[in-house]
C-alpha cells in the first residue's frame, strides 16, 4: 500500500475514533448496550411475553442458564454530592411501605412464568436497600421465595450503607438468606464525608460493621471505597484504604469518582480540575498496587474490584458479562435483560411515593446479533474464547463481525487466532471509545439527534471524555 493511501486510512480512522469519543462523551460511563436512548414504551403484557420466551429458551438450552433478580431501592438518608444514581432522601417511613407494596405487585406480574426455571442470583442495589425495615424486608423476601424457584447455590447480594445498618439488621438479612453484603463506606475521613454530604456516617461504626457482618453469619463482605473524591487527598485516601485492609474484608472496590452531569457536584457548577483528575489516577493506581501487593486479586466482572479469595465477587455481575445472562429487575430506574427478547427499563423516576406506583416500561427488542454486540461491548477488555462465543450465540465472532475486526486488525488493535480473540485495550477510556465500533450503525447515526447536539469534526472529543472517564486505569 502506498504511503499516501496509508496516511489517508490513518486519518480516516482517527476521525472515526474522534466520532466514537463524541458518542462516549454523550453516553459517559454508561456502557449499556443497546443504548437506553433508543427505547420505546412497552406494555406489561409485552414484558411478560418476552420473559416467557426467555424462560422457554433457557429450559430448552437455547439461552444462558444463569438467571438473576435485581431489586432497586431508590431511597437514601441524604443525597451524596458525588452520586449520579436515581436516588433521593427518604422523606417518611410511609414511602417505604408504599415502595414495598409496589414492588410486590410488580413481582406478581410474573406469577407462573418461571415455574421450571431457576434463578441463581438476587441483588438488592440502590440507592440504599438497607434503609428498608424488618417488616418490608420480610414481606419482600417471602414474596420472592413464593414466586420464584432458586438454585441451591443461590447468591444474594445486599447493598448496605453504614448509617442504616447494625448487627441486628445484618442478623435479619442473614436469616432471610443474604450471603453477601456490600458496605458503602466511600471514605473514612470525616472532613471528606462532610464535603460530600454524608455527615451521618460515623467512622468507628463503619469499621465495626465489617466484624458485625461476620458475627451475624454473612459469608462475604465487600467494601466500596472511592478515589478522587471532592475534598480528599492522596494521603487520606491511602490511610483509609490501609485501615480497611487491616479488617480483611473479602473484597474491596475502589470506585474512581466520575463527575457526570447527573451528580450534584456537576449540577451546582463545581469544576473537576486537571489536578483533581491527576490525583484520581494516582489514587486508583497506587490503591491497585497496594491491594495487589497484599495478595488481593483483580475481580472478575468488576471494574477496579479486588478479592482476597475465590467465589466472593458479585456473581450476577460476572454472569451478566461472561454469559450475557438474563436478569429480571424490580423498582424504579432498574434495567432488565430477557435474553434474545428484550432489554427494558422501568422509566418511573418519581420521587413522591405517596401512592402505589406502577412500572413504566420502555424497551428495545433484541435478536441474536444484538446479543452478540452486547457481549462484545462488555467483554472488550477480556479474552473472548471463540468456542464459548459460538456456544452462546450459535455463530463465530469473526464471521459475524468481519469488517469491524479487519479494521481493528489493520491498526494492530486486536489479536485473533483459531481459539481466541482479544482487543488490545489498556484503559477504561479506550474501552468505552472502542465499544462504539461494535454498536449497530443506526444507533451511532441517531445518537446526535437523540442528544440534540452536533458532531463537530474539528473538536477533540478525547479531551472532553478525560474529565468523565479516567484515562489511566
Ligand atoms: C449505587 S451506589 C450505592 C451505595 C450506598 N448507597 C452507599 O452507602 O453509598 C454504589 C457505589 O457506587 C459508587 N459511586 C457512587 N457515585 C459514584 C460516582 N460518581 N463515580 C463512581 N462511583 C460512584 C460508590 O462507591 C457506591 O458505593
Ligand atoms: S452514594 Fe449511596 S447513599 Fe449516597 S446518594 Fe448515592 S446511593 Fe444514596
Amino acid at each position: 500500500m502506498s504511503q499516501n493511501l496509508k496516511d489517508l486510512r490513518q486519518q480516516r480512522w482517527r476521525h472515526r475514533l474522534n466520532f466514537y469519543a463524541f458518542i462516549a462523551s454523550l453516553l459517559g460511563e454508561g456502557d449499556v448496550y443497546p443504548p437506553t436512548e433508543f427505547a420505546h414504551p412497552v406494555s406489561k403484557d409485552q414484558v411478560v411475553k418476552a420473559w416467557k420466551g426467555t424462560a422457554d429458551a433457557i429450559n430448552k438450552g437455547q439461552a444462558p442458564k444463569q438467571l438473576g433478580i435485581f431489586i432497586f431501592v431508590p431511597f437514601c438518608r441524604t443525597k451524596c454530592l458525588f452520586c449520579p444514581y436515581f436516588s433521593f432522601a427518604l422523606s417518611s417511613g410511609k414511602q417505604l411501605d408504599i415502595y414495598t407494596r409496589s414492588i410486590i405487585d410488580e413481582m406478581n406480574f410474573f406469577q407462573g412464568v418461571f415455574n421450571h426455571t431457576e434463578f441463581n442470583t438476587v441483588w438488592f442495589g440502590g440507592g440504599t436497600p438497607s434503609i428498608l425495615e424488618k417488616d418490608h424486608l420480610t414481606r419482600i423476601f417471602s414474596t420472592l421465595y413464593d414466586l420464584f424457584p432458586f438454585t441451591r447455590d443461590l447468591q444474594i447480594t445486599f447493598e448496605c450503607s453504614c448509617s442504616s445498618t447494625d448487627y441486628y439488621k445484618l442478623k435479619l438479612l442473614h436469616q432471610l438468606g443474604v450471603n453477601r453484603i456490600t458496605l458503602g463506606i466511600q471514605s473514612l475521613n470525616d472532613r471528606v464525608l462532610k464535603v460530600n454530604n454524608r455527615l451521618y456516617q460515623n467512622r468507628k461504626e463503619s469499621m465495626n460493621l465489617i466484624n458485625d457482618a461476620r458475627k451475624a453469619g454473612i459469608e462475604i463482605v465487600n467494601i466500596d471505597l472511592m478515589c478522587g473524591l471532592p475534598g480528599d487527598n492522596l494521603r487520606s485516601f491511602l490511610k483509609g484504604l490501609k485501615e480497611i485492609m487491616a479488617l480483611e474484608p473479602d473484597m474491596i472496590h475502589i470506585n474512581p469518582f466520575f463527575p457526570s452531569d447527573e451528580t450534584h457536584f456537576d449540577q451546582i457548577g463545581r469544576e473537576y480540575s486537571e489536578k483533581d483528575m491527576k490525583r484520581r489516577s494516582r489514587e486508583a493506581n497506587l490503591g491497585t498496587e497496594i491491594l495487589l501487593k497484599a495478595g488481593y486479586k483483580r475481580a472478575d466482572g468488576a471494574f477496579l474490584g479486588f478479592c482476597r479469595r475465590e467465589g466472593v465477587c458479585n456473581q450476577q455481575e460476572i454472569d451478566r458479562v461472561k454469559y450475557t445472562s438474563s436478569y429480571l429487575s424490580f423498582g424504579p430506574s432498574a434495567e432488565s435483560h430477557a435474553f434474545g427478547q428484550m432489554d427494558y427499563t422501568n422509566a418511573y423516576f418519581g420521587k413522591k411515593w405517596n401512592k402505589p406506583v406502577l412500572p413504566r416500561y420502555i424497551g428495545r427488542e433484541l435478536d441474536v446479533k444484538e446479543e452478540m454486540r452486547k457481549h462484545i461491548v462488555s467483554n472488550l477488555r477480556k479474552v473472548i474464547v471463540r468456542k464459548d462465543f459460538k456456544n452462546l450465540f450459535g455463530g463465530d465472532i469473526v464471521d459475524n463481525f468481519k469488517e469491524e475486526i479487519e479494521i481493528l486488525n489493520d491498526f494492530n488493535l486486536v489479536h485473533i487466532d483459531q481459539e481466541k480473540i482479544f482487543f488490545k485495550i489498556k484503559t477504561r477510556q479506550e474501552q468505552l471509545i472502542l465499544a462504539k465500533h461494535f454498536f449497530k450503525p443506526a444507533y451511532l447515526k441517531g445518537m446526535a439527534t437523540k442528544f440534540k447536539v452536533r458532531f463537530n469534526k474539528n473538536k477533540n472529543y478525547f479531551k472532553e471524555i478525560t474529565k468523565l472517564i479516567d484515562s489511566s486505569v
